[in-house]
């Protein structure tokens, strides 16, 4: 069955409205985003540090990974943070500068959790499958995305 963002969404504002943080919240959106598609093999939440201008592995599902830590331009993930933009990888034999986690991954998306214009972090996910990722997958973890968003901007305000 494919990713239900509208369900999830709800779950994650009911912990929010339940008085969670954000941490226990993207560690609940990564778990509901992996159980949903058994094509989704490794889905992780990285966070935006502008200071270092890294990037962070907050909490993942999948392979342990090297990539706790990834410059901004490095990778796929790097690469979503220095255009700004989220990233569709059919092949990621064709990346230059790809960060392998493991040699079976085919494919990856990476969406951003952004407020306005500032980006906060993203959501990455990777597939053995090729091709595995079309505009539903990403709409979809696009709306998740936006409610951490919205989670993270009202706990700073809260701080
Ligand atoms: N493949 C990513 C690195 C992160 S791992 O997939 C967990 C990249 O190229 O940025």
């Amino acid at each position: 069955m494919p990713l239900e963002a509208v369900s999830v969404v709800k779950k994650l504002q009911e912990m929010r409205d339940g008085g969670y943080l954000s941490d226990p919240i993207m560690r609940e959106a990564v778990i509901q985003i992996e159980k949903s598609d058994p094509k989704y093999d490794w889905v992780g939440v990285y966070m935006y540090n502008p200071d270092e201008k890294t990037l962070w592995l907050h909490n993942y599902v999948g392979e342990p990974t090297e990539h706790a830590k990834i410059e901004i331009g490095q990778g796929v993930c790097g690469t979503a943070v220095a255009e700004a933009k989220n990233q569709v990888v059919n092949d990621v034999s064709k990346v230059e500068n790809y960060l392998a986690c493991s040699p079976s991954v085919k494919s990856e998306m990476v969406v951003l959790i952004r407020a306005g214009d500032e980006i906060l972090g993203q959501i990455d996910i990777d597939s053995r499958k090729k091709d595995a990722f079309g505009d539903e997958d990403q709409d979809a973890v696009q709306r998740i995305a936006d409610k951490i968003a919205d989670v993270l901007v009202a706990e700073r305000r809260e701080a």
